[in-house]
């Protein structure tokens, strides 16, 4: 079986900020309730004009040219996002024509935030089989678009980005083993109710602002926590490893206090648990991708080394990958 690793990593955060005293004159809330309850100072806001793909493309640009290819070496597009341009085409075909990626197929995946660890996943699966060389990984995040920005219990949280990586034949960076696994029975806890086939448009829909993110914020909570201890504490074991094999963990960034609640539960000190979300926010499935771009941009990672790639969100889904550098 050909080995699957990452061949080149890029990302693209838009260039305006939102701070939380910028928020604090929008909704009835403070730069202190939101840095104490969820560890987050700012985000970045993608203008009007610009779509998840727009920002995808920055980010595919990058880590084309950091894995020393051109757009035509790519067999394969997946992006994961929760908000594509539109319903169809898929976001990846979008970004295929914008990047003159014209040998590749394309498709995207709906995993929330789990998305980035899900479609590695895929991505290295084609790999090893031998049937793609170049696999283009994208995860790309428009969320201030279905944000409700009435409502000050989920607005304060999200934000937009994208970052992508290139997986193919590699010694480096292998992508190592994997664990991952859905609840649907917690799909109420984190859904946009209308606009689909079950709720399409109308002026009630939209009346009734359900074209917008809901969260059950306290049982998300609870529920991450948990998920993603036991998504990293597999994945970990399917690559017959132990804790102490581990250099640093790569989480999906929701908030600062799940991340903390999940290095002592996993009893690794803080300093393994990689954090950009005082910066970002939650961007979904742009999240662990930003994160692992960052992560490595910041020699975070020395090779060698093994990291963990986790996730959960929507689905509820969650995720991890050991990557070894
Ligand atoms: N500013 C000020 N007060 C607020 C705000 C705000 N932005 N938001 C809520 N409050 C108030 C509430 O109204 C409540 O007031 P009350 O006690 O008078 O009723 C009080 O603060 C406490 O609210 P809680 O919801 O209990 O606050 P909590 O400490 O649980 O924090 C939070 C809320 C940050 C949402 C937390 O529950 C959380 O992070 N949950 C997980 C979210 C998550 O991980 N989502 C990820 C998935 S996203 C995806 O998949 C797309």
């Amino acid at each position: 079986m050909q080995k699957a690793g990452i061949l080149g990593l890029g990302c693209y955060l838009p260039p305006k900020k939102l701070t939380n005293s910028d928020l604090a004159k929008i909704v009835e809330t403070s730069d202190e309730w939101i840095a104490s309850r969820t560890g987050i100072r700012e985000r970045r806001i993608a203008s009007k004009e610009v779509a998840t793909s727009d920002l995808g493309v920055e980010a595919a640009r990058l880590a084309i040219k950091d894995a020393g290819l051109s757009s035509e070496d790519i067999d394969l597009i997946i992006t994961a996002t929760i908000t594509p341009d539109m319903a169809f085409p898929a976001t990846s075909c979008i970004i295929q024509d914008k990047i003159g990626a014209k040998n590749a197929a394309c498709f995207d995946i709906n995993a929330a935030c789990s998305g980035f660890v899900y479609t590695i996943v895929i991505a290295q699966q084609f790999v090893n089989s031998g049937l793609y060389d170049h696999v283009l990984v994208i995860g790309a995040e428009k969320l201030t678009s279905i944000v409700d920005w009435k409502d000050r219990s989920t607005c304060v949280l999200f934000g937009d980005g994208a970052g992508a990586c290139v997986v193919g034949k590699s010694e480096d960076r292998v992508i190592v083993s994997s664990f991952m696994g859905a609840d649907g029975s917690g799909g109420h806890l984190l859904s946009v109710p209308a606009g689909g086939s079950r709720l399409p448009a109308t002026e009630d829909t939209v009346k009734d602002r359900l074209h917008f993110l809901k969260m059950g914020g306290n049982e998300v909570f609870k529920i991450a926590v948990r998920i993603m201890v036991e998504a990293a504490t597999n994945a970990i074991k399917n690559a017959g490893l132990g804790l102490d094999d581990i250099s640093l963990f790569i989480p999906h960034q929701a908030n600062m206090r799940i991340l903390l609640a999940v290095a002592k539960r996993l009893g690794v000190s803080q300093d393994k648990i990689f954090m950009n979300i005082e910066k970002y926010g939650n961007m979904s499935a742009a999240s662990t991708a930003v994160a692992l771009v960052e992560a490595a941009q910041e020699n975070k990672i020395k090779k060698g080394e093994h990291v963990v790639l986790v996730a959960f969100g929507g689905g509820l889904t969650y995720g991890a990958s050991v990557i070894k550098w």
